[in-house]
Formats: structure tokens, C-alpha cells, sequence
């Protein structure tokens, strides 16, 4: 694990959206994993920037979405799939073979993690994951627990993850949070971490200052030589106190 710290988000998104590029300019086949939420937002729009004034061929890249609100319909606002879908799909004009995503209305839920499973099997594996980190230590929505997570699976969302601003406040329609596990996370080729401002300095400095351990899920990455965690100051004033 690589750990930088930048002196702003907008530095930190700027070094994420390169990164991102090169990846693809490197290798047009790329499979990307993205995590929504607020922190990446600016990385990817500078990214899908990149991408177009750099001419950079997107017709065989594929994007995997990494969690899903259950129970919201695929196209409410707060879905991680509108998410993706304006700020990545819609932009770099990807089609619908190119993105491996969750139903978040799925009739069998076991079923759809299966399937979600299989096609990250056939895409052979995610070259590039992006990750935040929740405020309870949460990965994807791999959420604090006894045991680690493998693949794709359903899970019970924690009062902290239901608070996420992405709902806007309102989190009636949400049933469960359906996420790809720590097992694709560890097999990731490489792996990019997320995470800003003051109110992430408590977890990250449990994540890596701590014990590896299933109770902090981004605790793993202390263990993913691939792994690369960008930090704003903020987020990193409470590390090695
Ligand atoms: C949500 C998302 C995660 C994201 C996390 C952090 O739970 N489902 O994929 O990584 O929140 O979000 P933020 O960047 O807004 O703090």
C-alpha cells in the first residue's frame, strides 16, 4: 500500500484523473470499478475531461459499478446507477455492453450478485478499483462486521451508511445495500482510494493505524501492495497520533 497526501482535493482529483487516464491510454480494455459518493466526483468529471480533449478511444473499456442502494428504482436520482450513468457513462458514450452493473430492484437479490459475479469472471477481473472509505470504516458498502465479505453479496446497511448524503435525507425507499465484496476488491490488478475532509480523520487513521481487521473494512488495504490511497491533508491529520 502507497499512501500520498495532497494538500487539497483539487490536487488529489487532479492525480486521481491522470491516473485514471493512463490506465486507459495504457490499455483501451481497461475494466474500471467506481465508487460514487461525493469524494470522486471531481476526479471523474476531470477524467471524462481528459478523455475527450485527449482523443482517448473508450469503445472497449468497461465500467463496473461497485455498490447499489436497494430498493431505490434504477433511475432515481440517488442511485450509484444515475450516478455512473451522468457522470460516465452518458459523457464518454459508452454503450450498455460496457457497463457491468447491479439491478438495484432486483426480483431475486442472491441471483443478481451471482450474475454480478459471473460477468466479472468473463470481463477476466477488474483492472482498476476505485474506492472511498464510509465514515464507519465501510468499502463499497462492505460494512463493518465479524467476518470479511468474499464476492458479490447482500448486505444490512448500518445507520451511518443510511445517513449518506446521496439519499438527500430521505432513505424510506432503501431495503439493503448490495455491493461487490472485499475478495474482488482484493483481486483487483490495482487499486485507488478516495478520501477528503476533517470528517474522514477518525476512520482513516482507525484504517491505518489500527488492526487489520473486519470491523474496520478499509483496514484490508494495509494488506493490498496494489493499493494507492490519496489523501487530502484533512483527512490525514489524524494519522500517526
Ligand atoms: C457510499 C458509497 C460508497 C462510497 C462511500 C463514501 O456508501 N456507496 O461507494 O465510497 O459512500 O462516500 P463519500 O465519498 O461521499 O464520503
Amino acid at each position: 500500500m502507497e499512501l500520498k497526501i495532497f494538500s487539497n482535493h483539487e490536487e488529489l482529483s487532479a492525480t486521481a484523473a491522470t491516473l485514471l487516464t493512463h490506465v486507459v491510454r495504457e490499455n483501451p480494455l481497461a475494466k474500471i470499478c467506481i465508487a460514487t459518493g461525493s469524494t470522486p466526483t471531481q476526479s471523474y468529471e476531470l477524467w471524462v475531461k481528459k478523455m475527450l480533449t485527449e482523443n482517448i478511444p473508450t469503445n472497449r473499456l468497461t465500467i463496473i459499478k461497485l455498490d447499489e442502494w436497494g430498493g431505490l428504482p434504477m433511475d432515481h436520482p440517488s442511485t450509484c446507477e444515475t450516478y455512473i450513468r451522468e457522470h460516465i457513462i452518458k459523457p464518454l458514450k459508452l454503450r450498455e455492453d460496457q457497463f457491468i452493473s447491479f439491478q438495484s430492484q432486483p426480483t431475486d437479490p442472491q441471483a443478481e450478485c451471482a450474475r454480478v459475479a459471473k460477468e466479472i469472471i468473463r470481463v477476466g477481473g477488474i483492472d482498476l478499483c476505485v474506492l472511498g472509505i464510509g465514515k464507519n470504516g465501510h468499502l463499497g458498502f462492505n460494512e463493518p462486521a465479524e467476518l470479511w465479505s468474499v464476492g458479490p453479496h447482500v448486505v444490512q446497511l448500518s445507520v451511518s451508511s443510511l445517513s449518506h448524503s446521496m439519499l438527500d435525507g430521505d432513505n424510506s425507499l432503501v431495503q439493503f445495500g448490495i455491493t461487490l465484496g472485499i475478495k474482488n476488491i482484493r483481486d483487483a490488478r490495482k487499486v485507488l482510494v478516495l478520501a477528503s475532509g476533517e470528517e474522514k480523520a477518525a476512520v482513516i487513521r482507525t484504517s491505518f493505524n489500527g488492526p487489520v481487521t473486519p470491523a474496520c473494512p478499509a483496514s484490508i488495504l494495509q494488506e493490498l501492495p496494489q493499493a494507492s490511497i490519496f489523501l487530502d491533508v484533512e483527512a490525514s491529520q489524524k494519522l500517526n497520533q
